[in-house]
C-alpha cells in the first residue's frame, strides 16, 4: 500500500519524506490557501522533495480552461500529476491527459458509479473521499469497498487513492480492503506509529539496562 500526505507544508513533507515510508503527496486549493504559499512555487518544492506523484488540482471548470491550466502545471515537474475534478468536463480532460501519458488524479469521488466513470476515462488515480461521504450520513468505507470490487471485475488499472482519511482505523480498514493508495494529512501518519504498549516497553527496557552498567 502507498502512502501519499495530503498537504502542502514543506515542513510536513519534509519530516515524513525524511522516514522513508512517503510515496507521494497530494494538495488542494484549500491546503494551498492554508499554506499561504504561492501554488506552483510550493508545488515544485515539493515535488523536488519527494520522488513519487505530486497531485496538483485544476480549478477551471470546463474543459478547454483544465488543459491550459494542466499544461502550465505539468511543465513544472515530471511527477506532477494533475488532478482533476469527477465531473463530465473533468473525465474528458482526463482522457486526453492519461492518452497523452499524463498521470491524472480524479478528485470528489462519491459513488462506484463515477469511480467506474473515472476508469474507463484512463484516470491514474480515482480518489473517493471517505470522511466527507461519513459526515453526510453515507458509508465511506462501504465505498472504496464497492470500487475495489468493480476494478477487480474488469482488471482496471487505475488505482484507488483513498481519500479524506480522518484517523487510523479509517487506514486498517482501506488497508483490509486492498486500497491500492491512502493518502493523510500528516497527523495521522505520524499516529500510525505510537503505541501506548511500545513506548511503556521502551521505557521498561532502558530502566533495566541502566542496571546493567554497560553501554554499546
Ligand atoms: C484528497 O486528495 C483531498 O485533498 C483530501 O483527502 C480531502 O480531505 P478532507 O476531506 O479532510 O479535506
Amino acid at each position: 500500500m502507498k502512502f501519499f500526505v495530503d498537504t502542502a507544508e514543506i515542513a510536513d513533507i519534509k519530516e515524513l519524506a525524511d522516514t522513508g515510508l512517503l510515496d507521494g503527496v497530494t494538495t488542494n486549493p484549500s491546503l494551498i490557501a492554508k499554506s499561504g504559499r504561492d501554488f506552483m512555487e510550493v508545488t515544485k518544492e515539493i515535488c523536488e522533495i519527494v520522488d513519487g506523484p505530486v497531485s496538483a488540482e485544476v480549478v477551471a471548470l470546463d474543459h478547454a480552461g483544465m488543459m491550459r491550466e494542466a499544461e502550465i502545471l505539468r511543465k513544472i515537474a515530471d511527477n506532477v500529476c494533475i488532478k482533476v475534478p469527477l465531473t463530465v468536463d473533468g473525465l474528458k480532460t482526463c482522457k486526453a491527459l492519461t492518452s497523452d501519458g499524463t498521470m491524472v488524479n480524479v478528485t470528489l469521488c462519491f459513488s462506484a458509479n463515477q469511480a467506474l466513470l473515472a476508469a474507463k476515462a484512463g484516470a491514474s488515480f480515482i480518489s473517493p473521499f471517505i470522511g466527507r461521504h461519513d459526515d453526510n450520513g453515507f458509508d465511506g468505507i462501504q465505498l472504496i469497498e464497492d470500487i475495489r470490487v468493480i476494478y477487480d471485475n474488469y482488471a482496471f488499472e487505475t488505482e484507488i487513492l483513498a481519500a479524506s482519511i480522518r484517523h487510523p482505523i479509517h487506514l486498517l480498514q482501506c488497508a483490509k480492503i486492498g486500497a491500492d493508495v491512502a493518502t493523510m494529512p500528516p497527523k495521522v501518519i505520524l499516529s500510525l506509529f505510537k503505541h501506548v504498549l511500545t513506548d511503556k516497553g521502551i521505557e521498561g527496557f532502558l530502566a533495566d539496562w541502566a542496571k546493567t552498567g554497560q553501554s554499546i
